[in-house]
């Protein structure tokens, strides 16, 4: 019996074959993955910004030195999950257009305003925690290349989750008004946060496919779900509310039951209506065009060097 290339393809993805650069692939599994990766390298590149608001006024010197590096750490897994997104042919040039056009979808988080220093412990804590969650199953995605970009970010990622959590723990065990400051984070951020992992999979049009391709291990649901039960406990030990009136231990499943996210606030923030949307495609944009400099001496730089080395 012979097998198509589609169902050789497919019975290497169901045997746990890593599928690679130079392998062939259906077209339809290349344009998921181009979309996947360049959506995920756009989001660590405008998730740069809502901490880099707080860079200037963070409380300390040494809070400052671990904000600032956190955020460059998001540069570099920008960097390579473009890298990734290159070896399926995409081009860099024309995924940052995307971006900065609009066109391109980055995750709905980052177009929330951080309006207090509690937010950089809720941005570590819970926005990095669900980062985490959806990241960890990605080390063991079908496509090498964004496989193996994962370990490097998921150990990164899990260290700024725990900066976070410190962040909110030394806030909480603080005066009043710093938990105070903590719980009023967690109260508008909790919700934004259960919509990172996207609509419901009975609304999701891409989870079925990209599950049988082994892209995504878990479903939108599914980690949904465990994000609840992991951080429910956190932040009890916290002593923080989770703003859910719905939020309840449901014995039979093991896990908790939960209110319903605002799916409407949801899509309004996808298509690009959210409280920041314009902001952040605007400070993108400008910081884009301000270092057209430093993109044109790298490239005369180049040309020099390759002109010394061939004479
Ligand atoms: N924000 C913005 N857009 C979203 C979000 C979100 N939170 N969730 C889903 N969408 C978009 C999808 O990109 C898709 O759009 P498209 O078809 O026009 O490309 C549409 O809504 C429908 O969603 P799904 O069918 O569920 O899409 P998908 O199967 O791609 O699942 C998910 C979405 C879970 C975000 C997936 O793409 C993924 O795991 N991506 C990698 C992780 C990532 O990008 N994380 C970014 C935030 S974490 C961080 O950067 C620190």
């Amino acid at each position: 019996l012979e097998l198509t290339q589609e169902e050789q393809f497919q019975a290497r993805i169901d045997a746990d074959v890593r599928i690679e650069p130079k392998d062939w692939m259906p077209d339809a599994y290349r344009k998921t993955l181009i979309r996947q990766i360049s959506q995920h390298a756009h989001s660590e590149l405008v998730g740069m910004l809502p901490e880099g608001n707080w860079i200037t006024r963070a409380p300390s010197l040494k809070r400052k030195s671990i904000l600032l590096s956190k955020v460059q750490d998001e540069a570099g897994h920008g960097l390579y999950l473009y890298s990734a997104a290159e070896t399926l042919g995409a081009s860099r040039d024309q995924m940052l257009a995307d971006l900065h056009s609009g066109k391109a979808k980055y995750s709905s988080i980052f177009n929330y305003p951080t309006l207090s220093w509690a937010d950089m412990g809720t941005v570590g804590w819970l926005v990095d925690g669900a980062a985490i969650l959806n990241q960890v199953p990605l080390c063991r995605t079908s496509y090498g290349p964004y496989a193996r970009a994962m370990v490097r970010v998921c150990k990164e990622e899990s260290f700024h989750q725990r900066q976070g959590f410190e962040i909110m723990q030394t806030l909480c065990e603080g005066a009043p008004e710093q938990k105070a400051m903590a719980q009023e984070a967690l109260n508008r951020w909790w919700w934004p946060t259960l919509m990172m992992f996207g609509p419901k999979d009975a609304d999701s049009p891409n989870t079925a496919q990209s599950m049988n391709w082994r892209i995504k291990r878990f479903t939108n649901d599914e980690l949904r779900q465990k994000f609840v039960d992991m951080m429910v406990p956190q932040a009890e030990f916290l002593g923080l509310t989770v703003p859910d009136p719905n939020l309840k231990w449901n014995e039979a499943k093991s896990g908790y039951d939960f209110g319903e996210v605002d799916w409407e606030e949801f899509w309004n923030v996808v298509k690009g209506n959210g409280m920041c949307n314009k902001d952040r495609l605007g400070a993108r944009v400008k910081a884009h065009e301000e270092g057209a400099w430093v993109r044109e001496a790298a490239l005369a730089h180049a040309a020099k060097r390759k002109q010394r080395t061939e004479q």
